[in-house]
């Protein structure tokens, strides 16, 4: 496939809020965590991914997502929706978005615009609970956090031609950025195969706006259960 890295002359982003459904801004106290003081080359070293896990603190796993995808520099002007993070990102668009969900609650979405975390109404509860099945089939001994990652498509699909490839590069750099938060902080991660649409069929009116890129799992590693 043919990829024009030149972005359309012109057109500047709009980054364009997104119709949740009664988001509610969420108190999420994140004071009681820090990305510790572990040498980088030992974290590099050390990750791995865990497939049996165990709820963790949903403030430890907002944490990670925080960290991982929590804006440093925010564009002004002719840079107005553009952003820097720790992870790269085409154009600096960012368009990967986070949502940490536990059991079929309500989801928490990390706003990277505002830095803060709003809980979202679901709009189909017949898809939300296909998207938990999807993960429990893929991932059995999971019993953490789920993220699910969706990209917004908006912005990036004006900006550039053939961009879902974009995409899912920014995609893999969010879950490489993620997997070394996650063992910074001591938790246990594992990226899975499903893509979870139904997490987006299950949160915002039929759209082709946002896009499914990945789900993390992410909690308490459980190292008995690995064993067995
Ligand atoms: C995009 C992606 C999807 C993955 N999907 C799964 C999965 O569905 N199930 C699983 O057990 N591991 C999954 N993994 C984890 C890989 O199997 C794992 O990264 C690989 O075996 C290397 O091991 P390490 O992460 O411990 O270094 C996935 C990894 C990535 C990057």
């Amino acid at each position: 496939m043919h990829i024009d890295p030149r972005p359309n002359p012109n057109i500047v982003p709009e980054a364009r809020p997104i119709s949740w459904l009664d988001p509610v801004a969420a108190q999420i106290d994140l004071s009681a965590y820090s990305l510790g003081d572990r040498a980088f080359a030992d974290i590099m070293t050390s990750r791995r991914s865990v497939r049996t896990i165990r709820p963790a603190p949903i403030e430890q796993v907002a944490f990670v997502v925080r960290e991982t995808m929590r804006t440093y520099f925010v564009g002004l002007d002719t840079k107005h929706g553009r952003k820097l993070k720790t992870v790269l990102s085409a154009g600096a668009l960012h368009p990967v978005k986070a949502l940490i969900t536990k059991g079929s609650g309500r989801p928490l979405y990390y706003d990277d615009d505002q830095d803060s975390f709003l809980s979202l109404g679901i709009r189909d509860e017949r898809s939300w609970l296909s998207f938990q099945d999807e993960c429990r089939e893929v991932l059995p001994h999971v019993d953490g956090c789920l993220v699910a990652l969706i990209a917004d498509n908006r912005d990036i699909s004006r900006l550039y031609s053939n961009h879902q490839s974009l995409l899912w590069r920014d995609a893999g750099a969010v879950i490489q950025g993620m997997a070394f938060v996650a063992e910074a902080v001591g938790l246990a991660m594992c990226p899975m195969g499903i893509l979870g649409g139904d997490a987006i069929s299950a949160l915002l009116d039929p759209t082709d706006d946002f896009l499914a890129v990945g789900i993390v799992a992410i909690g308490l590693s459980d190292t008995f259960q690995n064993a067995s």
